[in-house]
C-alpha cells in the first residue's frame, strides 16, 4: 500500500518535472524566436469520413486543453470548418460580390494562393475561441483551382507552404481541412504539411479512399516534399455494435496494420449537432459527457505529446 502511494508520488513528481522541462524548452524557444509551427493535414479521398469534425475538434482542444496557439487552414471550397467557426458573414459576402468590390473581410485562403504579395496576416481571422485562428475558405475557391492550374510561371504545389512559412513563428500548430479530392489544393496542403492523418469509416469506399490518398497523393508529394510523414489512420463515426467488417479487417491487416492508431472516434449525434450550432465539439460538450468528445481528447493529447517529444528531440 505504502509502496503504491510512494510510486504514485514519484510518478506525479516525475510528471511535474517533465512538464517544467517542457515549459522551459518552450520559453527558451520563444525567447530565441524559434517557436516552430507543426502543420498537420487531415485527408481521405472519400467524402464524409470526419475530416472536418476531426480538424475543428482537435484544433479547438489543442488550444483549450493544451494551451497551444492553433491556426485552422480551410482549403476545402465547401468551407465547412470556416462555417463552424462562424467567421464568415455571408450577407456581407453576397453584397460585396453583387457590388463587385473586394473588401478585406472577403479575403480567403485562395487569395493567398494566387497572390504571393498578399500577407497571410491580412487573411487570418481570430475565432471566438482563445488560442484559435482561422484561415478561411470561400465558395469561389473552386475557381481558384483552375487559375492555379493555368498559371505556369510559379510552381503551383508550393503556394500554401510559402504563405504558411511566413507565419511559422506565430502558432504552435496549423491544422488543414481538405476536400475529398485529388486536387491541386490538396497537393498544396500536403506539401505544406509535416504530417498527414487519415480519418476513415469502416466501409469499402472509405478504405479505398485511404488507398487513393496514400498512392495518388501522399506517395507522390513525398517524392519532392521530404518533410511529410504519415501520422496514422483512425476510425471515426465508429459503431461498436456493427464493429468492423471482416473484409475491412483483412485489408487493414494486410496493407496498413502498422499505420492504424490506437484511437477510435465513436459515433454520436453531438458531433453533427455542434456543427449546426457553429460550435466546436468541446464547446458544445464542455463536461465531456459524450464518449466521442473523450475519444477526441485522447487523440488530441497524443498529437500534443508527440509534438512536445519532437521539440525535445530537435
Ligand atoms: N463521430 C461522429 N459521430 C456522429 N456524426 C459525425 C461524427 N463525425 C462526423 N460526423 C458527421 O458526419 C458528417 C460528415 O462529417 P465531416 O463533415 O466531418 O466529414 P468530411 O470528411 O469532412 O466530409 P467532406 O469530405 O464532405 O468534407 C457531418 O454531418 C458530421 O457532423
Ligand atoms: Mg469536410
Amino acid at each position: 500500500m505504502l509502496g503504491s502511494i510512494q510510486n504514485e508520488k514519484s510518478t506525479s513528481a516525475q510528471n511535474i518535472r517533465w512538464r517544467i522541462q517542457i515549459i522551459q524548452v518552450k520559453l527558451l524557444k520563444v525567447q530565441r524566436g524559434e517557436r516552430e509551427m507543426k502543420t498537420i493535414v487531415f485527408l481521405n479521398n472519400k467524402g464524409g469520413v470526419g475530416k472536418t469534425a476531426s480538424v475543428t475538434t482537435i484544433a479547438h482542444m489543442l488550444a483549450a486543453r493544451h494551451g497551444m496557439r492553433v491556426l485552422v487552414a480551410d482549403i476545402d471550397p465547401q468551407g465547412n470548418a470556416s462555417n463552424l467557426f462562424g467567421t464568415t458573414d455571408f450577407i456581407q459576402l453576397i453584397k460585396a460580390r453583387r457590388e463587385d468590390v473586394r473588401r478585406k473581410e472577403t479575403y480567403h485562403i485562395g487569395d493567398l494562393l494566387v497572390s504571393t504579395e498578399l500577407d497571410p496576416r491580412e487573411v487570418i481571422r481570430k475565432t471566438a475561441y482563445d488560442g484559435l485562428w482561422l484561415l478561411p475558405s470561400y465558395p469561389t475557391l473552386a475557381a481558384i483551382e483552375e487559375k492555379l492550374k493555368a498559371d505556369i510561371r510559379h510552381p503551383q504545389q508550393f503556394r500554401l507552404k510559402e504563405q504558411l512559412d511566413r507565419v511559422r513563428g506565430d502558432y504552435d500548430f496549423c491544422l488543414i481541412d481538405c476536400a475529398p479530392s485529388l486536387s491541386i489544393l490538396n497537393i498544396n496542403a500536403l506539401v505544406a504539411a509535416d504530417e498527414v492523418y487519415i480519418p476513415t469509416l469502416t466501409d469499402d469506399g472509405s478504405l479505398f479512399g485511404i488507398e487513393l490518398t496514400m498512392t495518388e497523393l501522399v506517395d507522390e508529394v513525398k517524392r519532392y516534399a521530404g518533410n511529410l510523414s504519415v501520422g496514422g489512420i483512425f476510425f471515426t463515426k465508429f459503431r461498436s455494435k456493427l464493429g468492423i467488417s471482416r473484409y475491412a479487417q483483412e485489408l487493414l491487416d494486410a496493407v496498413y496494420s502498422e499505420l492504424i492508431l490506437p484511437f477510435t472516434i465513436n459515433e454520436n449525434v453531438a458531433v453533427a449537432e455542434c456543427s449546426h450550432k457553429h460550435m466546436p465539439l468541446l464547446a458544445y460538450d464542455p463536461g465531456m459527457k459524450v464518449k466521442a468528445t473523450r475519444d477526441y481528447a485522447a487523440l488530441t493529447a497524443y498529437i500534443a505529446a508527440k509534438q512536445e517529444a519532437e521539440g525535445r528531440n530537435a
